[in-house]
């Protein structure tokens, strides 16, 4: 007998998930408690800066946080971290050079807007450090367009009321935004592609702190017979 309950079987393929990774980092106390004020000065969207001008980090022309010696260790850390992300893709790190392209601070105060969905470009990771949060954080959202298990349109639409939705409750396969919860001394490391919003659920407490920017990888200077990456900046030429 085939036909009961019992001996009805499935398999569910998880084919092609998309992996957000969060790290510690180590030196986090010793770096909140050296480092915190300053870099509040460096704040993209500080007081002292045409406001209405500034409607990305690169507007400021405060992107170069990596430059300064004095925060070393934190992209220590980070680079640290996008090694174990390319180790979790087993991705060979040992050929492969880890670039900082750009890097900012955001103070998120009680009263700012969420921020809203957007994309890096011209990089290939971009990271959120969480020098200082807390449970009222607004969370940091991902999205994603087309989800390719909506097999009927708009199958996975719902309403507030919920009164016509097909759906039943959202689980992994068919939501298409994803919270993750800021965890102070954590970086969150995602691809630079990947649409990313941040999200209030509740009354903020206190400001939110991080250290955000984007990553470019590449092979190492000495790799140059492999067609895969790019090459070192310095085998380019510019004219
Ligand atoms: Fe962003």
């Amino acid at each position: 007998m085939l036909d009961t309950k019992e001996n009805i079987n499935h398999q569910v393929y998880e084919i092609f998930p998309t992996v957000i990774y969060r790290g510690e980092i180590s030196c986090h106390e010793e770096f909140k408690q050296k480092h915190l004020r300053q870099l509040c000065d460096y704040w993209h969207y500080a007081e002292d800066l045409p406001r209405e001008e500034l409607e990305s980090p690169e507007n400021s022309g405060r992107y170069f946080l990596h430059h300064d010696e004095k925060y070393s260790d934190f992209f220590k850390c980070l680079s640290d971290n996008v090694r174990t992300y390319l180790n979790v893709l087993d991705v060979d790190d040992s050929l492969m050079k880890v670039h900082v392209t750009k890097s900012w601070v955001n103070i998120h105060k009680e009263d700012l807007p969420n921020i809203k969905v957007h994309t890096h470009n011209c990089s290939d990771i971009s990271f959120c450090y969480y020098v200082s949060a807390n449970k009222t954080s607004d969370k940091l959202c991902f999205h994603q367009k087309d989800n390719n298990n909506e097999v009927s349109e708009f199958m996975f639409q719902t309403t507030k009321s919920g009164k016509y939705n097909l759906l039943k409750k959202y689980n992994k396969y068919n939501c298409n935004n994803y919270m993750v919860t800021p965890i102070e001394g954590t970086v969150v490391l995602f691809p630079s592609s990947m649409m990313h919003s941040t999200i209030q659920l509740e009354e903020r407490i206190g400001e939110r702190i991080s250290i955000c920017g984007d990553i470019t990888l590449t092979l190492r200077e000495d790799v140059i017979k492999c067609e895969y990456s790019r090459l070192d900046p310095s085998m380019w030429r510019s004219f």
